[in-house]
């Protein structure tokens, strides 16, 4: 009896709650135990609104993506804060470019730790992409309706390697200067457009201070922004997609198979 008056005291205290301006203020819909509750849950919510409202449970399992499209976009935040803190003491001048690196490692308070972290982060980030493209592939998320999708990963893809590949030169070592100087020189290969293609790659006739500040200004600020404009249409299109593709259906053959076997077993 007793326990009957607290636990309506307890539902008396929580429908006050539930119907105060202040709650309705925040939420915007009942308990999510109806299919239109659990949608409008999904849509009101900022951070639940990033999913879809279905999604495949198969899909959801951590062994379907091994959460390498996540796992790749929490290493593109954590380079972009151990990014802006390197940023703070690089200057990209090659007089002083190396020493600086030299200095961050020896004198600067947890300089090499941070430095040691984006320069691990941005391998671990080409791994991630590369094998989350290998998954999407090998689960046929290419195909109708993900194939625009498809086109804004392999972008995606392009904007990593290319960060990768800017940041290499930024510590003005030998085999910074040298790895991009035979990096750049496959540019003049490029059918028609080789010479300009060059040029604008390397800011003139050879690797030097023109070709630091080009790489800079690409790895710090052009292709962050294009990183960061092509992740969010992607994300926008995952949610629009219906999020991960799930399993395909049993094919007719599958379904014919296993027919029989059902009758069987029901009998
Ligand atoms: C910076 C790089 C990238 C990030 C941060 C990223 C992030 C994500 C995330 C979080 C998902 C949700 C499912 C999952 O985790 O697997 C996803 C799905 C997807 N990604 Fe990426 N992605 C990147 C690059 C790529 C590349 C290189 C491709 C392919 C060329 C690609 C194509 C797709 C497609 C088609 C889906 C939908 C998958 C499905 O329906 O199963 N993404 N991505």
């Amino acid at each position: 009896m007793g326990s009957t008056a607290k636990k309506s005291l307890l539902d008396l205290a929580t429908q006050k709650m539930v119907e105060s301006q202040l709650w309705r203020s925040i939420f915007r819909h009942g308990y999510p135990d109806t299919p239109l509750n659990q949608s409008l849950v999904m849509m009101g919510n900022v951070f639940l609104h990033l999913h879809p409202v279905k999604v495949s449970r198969q899909a959801m399992k951590i062994t379907y993506t091994w959460c390498m499209g996540g796992i790749s976009f929490f290493l593109f935040l954590l380079l972009t804060i151990t990014g802006v803190f390197l940023m703070f003491y690089y200057i990209p001048d090659t007089n002083v470019a190396y020493q600086n690196i030299n200095q961050l490692n020896s004198a600067v308070s947890f300089g090499h730790l941070v430095r040691n972290m984006h320069r691990w982060a941005a391998h671990l980030m080409v791994v991630s992409v590369t094998l989350h493209m290998i998954r999407v592939f090998y689960h046929g998320a290419y195909k109708p309706p993900r194939e625009f999708n498809w086109v804004v990963g392999v972008l995606l893809f392009f904007v990593t390697l290319f960060l990768s590949f800017t940041g290499y030169l930024l510590p003005w070592d030998q085999i910074a200067i040298w790895a991009i100087t035979v990096g750049t020189n496959l540019a003049p290969y490029t059918p028609l457009l080789g010479d300009p293609v060059y040029k604008v790659l390397v800011g003139g006739g050879a690797v030097a201070q023109a070709t630091l500040i080009r790489f800079y200004v690409g790895h710090v600020i052009l292709l962050p922004l294009a990183g960061a404009l092509l992740m969010a249409v992607h994300f926008w299109r995952i949610r629009k997609d219906g999020g991960a593709a799930g399993p395909p259906p049993p094919s007719r053959r599958e379904q014919e198979t296993s027919e029989p076997a059902a009758v069987g077993s029901a009998r």
